[in-house]
């Protein structure tokens, strides 16, 4: 079944040990899964990652941090997310377009429409199927990053707190303008809590 999931967060959310349950989830349904992330996911847009993320890149401008993550998921797009689907593969992306529109649409203030915008030219009308939004307030993520002593720390994990308190309000405008495709998720619950949801989640969408 070819069916395209993106999960988006603030950091410290658990994007990725549920993104991994949700893959052995649908495989022992049958289905054949590939994980993947952004900015990343492939080689060149490997490379354009560790430019965005590099701590020593602090003159960076917004726009051009915005112009750069579009250009990773473009490649990214085509040559990993459109292959996958078209051979019938489920893909899950640790996140997507709606990372852009909170973090530098919304949290750096470029602009949701602007934003919104410039990824229509990287990938046109190509929208995930569903978005899994995991909800959690960002202290308490930050909190849980900051315990988690072998996590790479990047350059927009060092924003300030508001940044991220920001990245909140931003999902939360993008789901309103979403409704249909961004379902919101509690994730200050206990994890088997947060497990079960999704399951619901995908009973309902994917009928799986
Ligand atoms: P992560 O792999 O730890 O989630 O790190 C990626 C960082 O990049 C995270 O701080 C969110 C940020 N980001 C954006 O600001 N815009 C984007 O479009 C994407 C995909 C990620």
């Amino acid at each position: 079944m070819s069916y395209f999931i993106s999960l988006e967060g603030v950091e410290g959310s658990g994007k990725s040990t549920i993104i991994q349950y949700i893959k052995e989830y649908l495989e022992n349904k049958g289905e054949a899964v590939v994980v993947t992330r952004e900015p990343g996911g492939i080689d060149i847009a490997e490379q354009i990652r560790s430019v965005i993320l590099d701590k020593n890149n602090t003159k960076m401008n917004n726009r051009t941090e915005a112009l750069l993550y579009a250009a990773a998921r473009r490649q990214h797009l085509v040559e990993k997310i459109m292959p996958s689907l078209s051979n019938g593969q489920i893909v899950l992306c640790d996140r997507f377009i709606d990372s852009s529109l909170a973090y530098q649409g919304y949290a750096r203030g470029l602009g949701i429409d602007e934003v919104l915008t410039i990824n229509e030219f990287a990938i046109g009308s190509f929208m995930p199927n569903l978005t899994l939004y995991l909800d959690l307030d960002p202290r308490i993520g930050l909190n849980r990053i900051s315990k988690n002593k072998e996590r790479e720390v990047n350059r927009l994990d060092l924003e300030e707190l508001n940044f991220h308190v920001k990245v909140r309000e931003g999902y939360e405008e993008v789901s309103k303008r979403f409704p249909e495709r961004i379902v919101k998720v509690n994730a200050n619950q206990e994890i088997a809590q947060v497990l079960s949801d999704i399951q619901d989640i995908l009973s309902a969408k994917m009928n799986r």
